[in-house]
């Protein structure tokens, strides 16, 4: 075996010398999608003169990937260049650091301490929602963004930070950043300025908190509180608090505010499916707002929830460098090869989700989810890299589409074009205008 040429799964052969990375880059998910339906659930591409990468398609083989043989895997060079922004924080640190860091933000975490966030959730969409005009239009990507962005801000730190996090998000989201960001262009110094008045906040209520000892009930007391138990006991340094402050800040809005965005695209898509969402939320709720106690009872608003992110997984691909030789699928993956798993591709495949471009929340009903394997879905990914905010997210989203459904009909303007955007996150590229009806309850 060690001396035999590797054996490749079949694959494009791409162009010379990039093989297929051209391709891959500009459009990534019809790219997999049409190799995996060509070639099958193991393609092969090569992206360089040496450079290699595995697509897996087969919830077994994203499994094998992110649970079974997940440290054979590290998440590879492809996020070296957020750490500029991020630096070793969870998202982009690896090894011991990263399992270090991780026992200590779970805390924070944890179920019972994320609930008390709940009212900030509902009143921030409350909030969002008073400020609509009946018949006027406006982009509901934006006003999600902004929300999204309130509430972790708030629930976080206890602070507004939104002049700053428009730059930051605007820069993270061009394509071409990891290729420019040492170029002197005005986006780089804009992005470098709005990261140093972030990072002198961030610094400035860590010290105020250091001295104070006071614990606000948020995020960052949670974090300042942690001590390594299991460890040496020690907690976190200033530079880490600040580098997880600045990624679950990140990480933690845009995400939850895309899939808003498409939640609310698909119901105005999906007139049976809004009936039975208003249905239910008139039914539990009435006219008061929702609370955490109501989240068992919004059970069709969950599985609206979950189906628009099967359809518009907000982390739509995930990227990995093998460390170590490892087989999945029957195929050898080298070290130091690329693998692409992709929520958006094996989330579309109709052996487990049948008629799979079809809008259909009663595939999330506690029977439907039992019937197919657990990694035919995960919007969350899985393993130790899982997402840290998954309750957090689910809760948040359940809130806000509950509170703005018992306001507001959301109808796509007329003529608006809707096209998914695959950056880090997947975006609607052109934006999502909608206008607004106010319902009668
Ligand atoms: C719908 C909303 C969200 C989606 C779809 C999502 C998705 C994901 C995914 C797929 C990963 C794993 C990445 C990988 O394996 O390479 C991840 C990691 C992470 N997410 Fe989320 N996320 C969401 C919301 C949130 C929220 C609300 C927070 C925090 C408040 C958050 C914080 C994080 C952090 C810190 C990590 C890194 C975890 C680690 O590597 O230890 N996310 N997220």
């Amino acid at each position: 075996m060690s001396t035999a040429a590797a054996v490749w799964p079949p694959g494009p052969g791409g162009a010379p010398v990039f093989g297929s990375l051209f391709a891959l880059r500009r459009d990534p998910i019809g790219f997999l999608t049409r190799s995996a339906d060509e070639f099958g659930d193991s393609v092969h591409y090569r992206l360089g003169p040496s450079a290699h990468a595995f697509f897996f398609r087969h919830p077994d083989q994203v499994k094998d990937v992110l649970v079974t043989h997940q440290h054979s895997f590290a998440k590879g060079r492809g996020l070296q260049w957020a750490k500029q922004f991020l630096g070793e924080g969870l998202l982009t640190s690896e090894g011991e650091f990263h399992r270090r860091q991780r026992r200590l933000s779970q805390p924070a975490f944890h179920r019972a301490r994320v609930q008390s966030y709940g009212t900030v959730m509902t009143d921030y969409a409350a909030r969002a929602r008073e400020r609509w005009r009946d018949g006027q239009p406006l982009d509901l990507a934006h006003e999600m963004m902004s929300l999204t962005m309130a509430v972790v801000a708030k629930t976080l730190f206890d602070a507004d930070v939104s002049g700053e996090a428009d730059e930051i998000g605007a820069w993270f989201n061009n394509p071409l950043a990891p290729l420019i960001q040492r170029l002197p262009l005005p986006s780089n110094l804009r992005f470098h300025r709005a990261r140093d008045r972030l990072d002198a906040t961030i610094y400035r209520m860590i010290g105020e908190r250091r001295k104070s000892g006071e614990d606000r009930g948020d995020l960052l007391s949670m974090l300042l509180l942690a001590s390594d138990v299991e460890g040496d006991g020690s907690g976190m340094t200033d530079q880490q608090l600040r580098d997880e402050v600045m990624t679950i800040f990140l990480a933690g809005h845009e995400t939850t505010a895309n899939a808003l965005s498409w939640t609310f695209y698909l119901l105005s898509q999906n007139s049976e499916a809004e009936a039975r969402l208003f249905d239910e939320v008139d039914r539990v709720l009435g006219a008061r707002p929702p609370a955490i106690e109501d989240l068992g009872d919004l059970r069709f608003t969950e599985q609206v929830f979950a189906e628009s992110m099967r359809l518009y997984p907000p982390a739509w691909g995930l990227g990995r460098k093998a460390i170590r030789d490892q087989e999945v699928g029957g195929y050898r993956v080298p070290a130091g090869a690329y693998v692409l798993i992709s929520a958006f591709v094996t989330q579309h495949d109709g052996r487990f989700f049948p008629d799979p471009g079809r809008f259909d929340p009663d595939r999330f009903t506690a029977e439907a989810r039992a019937a197919r394997p657990k990694f035919a879905y995960f919007p969350f990914g899985g393993g130790a890299r899982q997402c840290i905010g998954e309750p957090f997210a689910w809760m948040e989203g359940v809130l806000i589409l509950a509170t703005i459904a018992q306001g507001w009909r959301l109808r796509l303007a007329p003529g608006h074009r809707v096209e998914p955007q695959p950056l880090i996150t997947l975006r609607p590229r052109y934006g999502m205008r909608m206008i607004p009806e106010r319902r009668g309850s």
